[in-house]
């Protein structure tokens, strides 16, 4: 029987990038990927295929809408669909190579197949009729998650689709229904639409990102607006009648109320995703799971087993890629013996629609109701003179500091390449620093990142360029 240091289960960001680490530290690792590639959801169906479609979509919208006002001038762009999903492939082939390079660089063992806890030391893995057992000193779950599914509503990935199917669909759909204003219904939307498809998005809420700063998420859905989104808030999608040649949903008001019909010829359901622990054997294995089907971990990653521990999408925390990736270096660490740790309060996140928003620390909301006195500072893209002299001057950005300190809290950014902006706010925040640090940091001219200096500077009440 093998036998290895650590056996990982599940090759998404979370899973590799923990094997990865404790082949650093000297372990003999293996993963196991039920998958026929290497990388999870993250490169497979999630952020990197989502990218290139946003990417694709957005030199398309750009080409036909705003190549003509800066003197470039080209014929009417025409979509080649099958040509960008082939874009969209190389994209993820490239990276899931790149894991799978990663693993051989590392010695890290790939087993294939579905990995199942036989109880602290012992995974078996079976897959294509035949099976092996391993035995290992430690083992780090790493399965990730699955689509929220909504009652009575079947997803077929053709007509009514995840983002799995939104991110495949053979044609652009003239009407497009979107069930959840989340990041995935807001990223998946901004694609469509852009290739031609009319959106409509219901969320049960009333507003958008639920979880975003509030101020921000109103002022990015006026966005959104402009391009053409049309929000149904505070509502929710019932069924979806499949009997027609275009699907007809029900859509009621979220509080109760009179029930209307809309026409799709696509339902993106996309209400969120939840934690996969299918086939892991975890109940016979005694690995406690939370009220809500999470693996439950201490602070230090470990299960109800020892020896057994957890990361990524399938524990407590934002579903993320990078909060996955973190907490597969600390838990290789810990079990290394030495001192990982994930810092929860700066964790970016970022939807990478246009303009793009991006998020780290407190919002207004939770400082509020948290009673701590923050100062605010802002500073809007129309007064950032490369904003300006490109003409994508849509957005702000906000700083949110203590009152007393000056200690940054939080930083929220609607804005183009808003998802680079936010990393400066990160490292500023993991050192404790203030908005004084930021607004003092001498940052290159011109960039936009110069409009995080001056809402830093707005912070004392001492912006120059506004
Ligand atoms: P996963 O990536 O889900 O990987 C789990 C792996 O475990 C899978 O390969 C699965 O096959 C395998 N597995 C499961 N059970 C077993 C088993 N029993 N045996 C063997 N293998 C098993 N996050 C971001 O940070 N940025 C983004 O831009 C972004 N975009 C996204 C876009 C979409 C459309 C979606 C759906 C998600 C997106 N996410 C994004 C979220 C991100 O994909 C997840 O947070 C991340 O993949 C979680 O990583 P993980 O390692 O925990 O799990
Ligand atoms: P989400 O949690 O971001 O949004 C789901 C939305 O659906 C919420 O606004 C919620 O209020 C709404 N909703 C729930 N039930 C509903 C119902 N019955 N009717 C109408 N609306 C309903 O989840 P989403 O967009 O599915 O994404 C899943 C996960 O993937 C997220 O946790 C996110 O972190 C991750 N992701 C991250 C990305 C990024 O970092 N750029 C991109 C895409 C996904």
């Amino acid at each position: 029987m093998a036998s290895y240091d650590l056996v990982v289960i599940g090759t998404g960001p979370g899973g590799y990038v923990c094997a990865v680490r404790a082949a650093q530290l000297g372990m003999k690792v293996a993963v196991v990927e039920k998958n026929a590639t290497l990388g999870g959801t993250c490169l497979n169906v999630g952020c990197m295929p989502s990218k290139a479609l946003l990417h694709a979509s957005e030199m398309f919208e750009e080409a036909a809408h705003s190549f003509a006002k800066m003197g470039v001038s080209v014929s009417t762009p025409k979509l080649d669909l099958p040509a960008m999903m082939n874009f969209k492939q190389q994209g993820i082939d490239g990276n899931v190579k790149g894991v799978e390079f990663l693993m051989k660089k590392n010695k890290i063992d790939v087993l294939k197949g579905t990995g199942k806890i036989l109880g602290a030391g012992k995974v078996e893995i079976s897959g294509g009729g035949k099976s092996e057992t391993v035995e290992t000193k430690n083992i780090v779950i790493a399965t990730g998650s699955d689509i929220a599914r909504l009652k009575g509503i079947e997803i077929d990935e053709k007509r009514i689709v995840s983002s799995t199917g939104a991110l495949s669909l053979e044609k652009v759909p003239e009407k497009m229904l979107i069930v959840g204003a989340g990041v995935i219904g807001l990223e998946l939307g901004s694609v469509w639409r852009r290739l031609g498809a009319e959106v409509m998005v219901v969320e049960f809420l009333d507003r958008i990102l639920p979880g975003m700063d509030g101020e921000v998420a109103k002022q990015f859905q006026r966005m959104l607006e402009k391009q053409g989104f049309v929000f149904k808030l505070g509502a929710k999608v019932t069924s979806v009648d499949t009997s027609g040649k275009t699907l007809s949903a029900k859509i009621e008001p979220a509080a109760g109320g009179a029930a209307e019909a809309l026409e799709a010829d696509v339902v993106l359901v996309c209400i969120g995703r939840v934690p996969y622990t299918e086939g892991l054997g975890l109940k016979e294995a005694g690995v406690a799971l939370d009220n809500r089907g999470r693996v439950q971990i201490d602070a230090h990653f470990s299960t109800s087993v020892k020896g057994v521990y957890a990361i990524g999408d399938v524990v407590a925390g934002p579903m993320l890629a990078h909060k996955a990736e973190d907490e597969g270096v600390a838990v290789a660490e810990i079990i290394a013996g030495q001192a990982g740790h994930v810092n929860y309060d700066v964790i970016p996140g970022v939807v990478y629609t246009t303009p793009e928003v991006s998020s780290v620390g407190k919002t207004e909301e939770e400082l509020k109701q948290a009673g701590v006195a923050y100062t605010v500072g802002k500073f809007p893209f129309t007064a950032n003179g490369r904003s300006k002299v490109n003409q994508t001057t849509d957005g702000f950005v906000k700083i949110l500091a203590d009152a007393k300190t000056d200690r940054v809290l939080g930083v929220h950014i609607v804005g183009r390449e808003a998802g680079e902006m936010i990393q400066e706010a990160c490292v500023l925040m993991e050192f404790g620093g203030s908005a004084e640090d930021l607004a003092r940091t001498c940052h290159a001219h011109p960039t936009r990142s110069e409009a995080v200096k001056e809402a830093a500077l707005a912070v004392g009440k001492r912006a120059i360029h506004m």
